[in-house]
């Protein structure tokens, strides 16, 4: 009996790892990922040990993250309930595929994580391991125990032996952070109306704190995707770590937002996706001059699906693939480079060129065009579209 366990070393998921062995009795395997959360996985090896844990897996997993995960859901320019680019959600998914690989590995029947009963994270991790393993068993602790709350869960970690630090400056919020982004839940934002300390954000300065003079920066795309920062080749990750460095610099992405979650609750959370939000800006812009009007259009439509597919867990399912598929087709020619300005907490779009551009100068220009565009033929084109509302106007409708 063995049960691989997602495991950040924090007090939580070591509660997790001591309950399962106590509990279930069976060996415990851990896996812990580098998604860019900038925590130290080290101790989490050494946790792990202390407890009696044989097969410790730590994974570098943020090129895959960004280059299979973040980097297709913003061909889509995904966004859910307009506002949230989605940083906890895409990297649930990526968890879900390495738990499973590694239980696979091992000969691991079931595996389990520390997501509460509540929230949008549990359901992300089990539609993916059920997705990926039909078999699997799941083993939810906080669904399962009477550790309700956090008095009782620092008593159980100081009876079995966890460090705690009851009294230490441990953040209060429930965080979550990746390459993506950082997320605060829980303490003062429970109350909507209240709003965040400032000294709750980590990575972005204050658009009121943020440089006087703008930033310029030149984005290179292929198929879609950022390869470059101004004339320079960078991977995913890359890209996504200097768009972060940078945006936080200038007071870029911050988001205060009530959501609504799967599981039916409305809740309350703040996010900071520097790096995102510049891409989010710079994927339209250079879309806006390579894709034709009714691909665009489509995809707009088609793009809230997409993204409460990816809120609601469901990455690993085939109505997300097929959409996929649609997504990166329409991504062929757009290529190019786009050009922005970035001040005080705003990304303002200040050039975009291409090679496939369907942008044509010739025949927008507002001088003589030289016969390019015929204004003679826009005549038949507005009749016919007013024909159905000429008749029906004659009708006394
Ligand atoms: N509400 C966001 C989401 O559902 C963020 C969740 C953060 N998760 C966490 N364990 N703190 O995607
Ligand atoms: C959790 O329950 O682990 C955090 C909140 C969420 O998953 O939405």
């Amino acid at each position: 009996k063995k049960v691989v366990l997602a495991y950040s070393g924090g007090l939580d998921t070591s509660v997790i790892l001591k309950w399962l062995q106590e509990t279930y009795g069976c060996e415990v395997v851990t896996f812990t990922a580098d998604i860019g959360q900038g925590e130290e996985l080290e101790p989490a090896r050494a946790k792990a040990q202390a407890a009696g844990v044989r097969q410790i897996y730590i994974d570098d997993l943020r090129e895959e993250f960004v280059r299979d995960f973040v980097f297709p859901m913003f061909r889509a320019n995904a966004i859910y309930e307009g506002e949230y680019l989605l940083g906890t959600s895409i990297a649930r998914p990526l968890i879900a595929k390495r738990l499973i690989e590694i239980a696979n590995e091992v000969g691991a029947d079931a595996v389990s994580h520390g997501a509460t009963g509540k929230g949008n994270d549990q359901v992300r991790f089990e539609l993916g391991a059920y997705a990926l393993k039909p078999g699997v068993r799941v083993i939810a602790p906080w669904r399962e125990w009477d550790l309700l709350s956090r008095e009782k869960l620092l008593d159980y970690a100081e009876q079995h032996g966890i460090a705690v630090d009851r009294y230490g400056r441990k953040s209060p919020y429930s965080m979550d952070a990746n390459l993506l982004h950082i997320s605060y839940e829980g303490q003062v934002l429970e109350d909507p109306w209240q709003e965040a300390e400032e000294d709750m954000w980590r990575w972005t300065v204050s658009p009121e704190k943020a440089p006087d003079v703008p930033r310029y920066l030149e984005l290179g795309f292929q198929r879609g995707d950022i390869v470059a920062i101004d004339g320079q080749a960078l991977s995913p990750a890359q890209v996504l770590a200097t768009l972060n460095r940078i945006g936080g610099e200038h007071g870029i992405g911050r988001l205060d937002l009530v959501e609504n979650r799967y599981v039916g609750m409305k809740s309350r959370g703040c996010y900071e996706t520097p790096g995102g939000t510049i891409m989010l800006k710079a994927h339209r812009a250079i879309e806006s001059i390579t894709l034709d009007r009714e691909v665009a259009h489509l995809k707009d439509e088609l793009m809230p699906r997409y993204a409460s597919l990816i809120y609601n867990g469901y990455w690993w399912s085939p109505e997300r693939r097929m959409l996929q598929g649609m997504i990166d087709a329409s991504q062929q020619y757009v290529n190019g480079v786009v050009r922005l300005k970035l001040y005080k907490g705003n990304v303002i779009v200040a050039g975009r060129k291409s090679e496939d551009t369907l942008f044509d100068m010739n025949i927008a220009t507002f001088e003589d065009d030289a016969g390019a565009y015929n204004q003679a033929d826009a005549d038949g084109f507005i009749k016919l579209n007013a024909l159905r509302m000429r008749i029906a106007a004659l009708k006394g409708r």
